[in-house]
This record gives structure tokens, sequence and C-alpha cells, in this order.
């Protein structure tokens, strides 16, 4: 099944919306070339885009967490560090066919993605909404 865009994944940070889209976006893609398609050479190629744009992501919210003294800080790197090196290791694994690859690795983001948005990043985004002005802060930043 293809991941649907849907409010309840809406963190109300422009940028942090954005980026979730494009995640979306990616693992749609890796579901039709191997789901629908059953195909797979797409596979690697967007594994490769999905790391790119994860690494940024990322990066964009450990930026928020320390500009904004993020007391779950560390948890939510561990958590961003496991990702990352999933992603790496299937990237690199020459043992399983491409299309055993993106089954594999389909479901674990689907189910990764989804959690990770509603479970932790949420958090943050609690948290910052907590605090009066830092929404409109984040807004008018430009480094952010
Ligand atoms: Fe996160
Ligand atoms: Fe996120």
């Amino acid at each position: 099944m293809y991941i649907n865009w849907d409010k309840k994944y809406e963190t109300g940070i422009e940028k942090i919306d954005k980026q979730h889209k494009e995640l979306f976006d990616i693992i749609n893609k890796l579901h039709k070339n191997v789901i629908i398609e059953k195909d797979g050479s797409l596979v690697n190629e967007l594994l490769m885009e999905l790391k790119i744009f994860t690494i940024n992501h990322f990066s964009t919210e450990e930026k928020l967490f320390k500009k904004y003294n993020y007391p779950q800080e560390a948890d939510h790197l561990k958590t961003h560090q496991i990702f990352t090196k999933m992603i790496s290791d299937n990237l690199f694994d020459v043992t399983s066919t491409r299309l055993t690859q993106g089954y594999k690795i389909l479901d674990f983001l689907k189910g990764w993605l989804i959690k990770h948005i509603l479970v932790h990043d949420m958090e943050y985004v609690s948290y910052l909404k907590k605090q009066t002005g830092i929404l409109a802060d984040i807004k008018n930043d430009i480094i952010f």
C-alpha cells in the first residue's frame, strides 16, 4: 500500500512538513517499483536518494534541537542513527537481489517513518509549541 499524507502527520512547521512529504514520495516510488512493477531496478537509486534526503532532514531537526535546547535530543539522535545505519547496510547488501532487498526494506521504511513522525517527532513539536513565540521564530529563521 502507498503511504498517503494525512493531517495527523502535520507538525505545523512548514520546512519539516515539506521534508516529511519528500520522504513519503521516495518511499512511494520504491513501493511502485517493487510492489506494483515487480522490477527492483530502482531500489539502489531510490535508497541513495532516501539516504541523502534523510541526512538533510535529520540535520534540520538536529539544528532545531540545539537551538531550542530540546531535552530529549540524545534519544532522538539515537533513533536517527539507527535509521541511517539500516539504510546504509541495505544499500550495500550485495548478497540479496534488489527485489528481495526492496521488499525487506519497504516494510521497515513505512513502519519506521510513520512511527517516527507520530511518536518521536511529535514529541519535539509539542515541546516547541509549549514555548511562546518559538514557532513564529522558526518561521522567520533564515539559517533554519
Ligand atoms: Fe526525527
Ligand atoms: Fe522527522
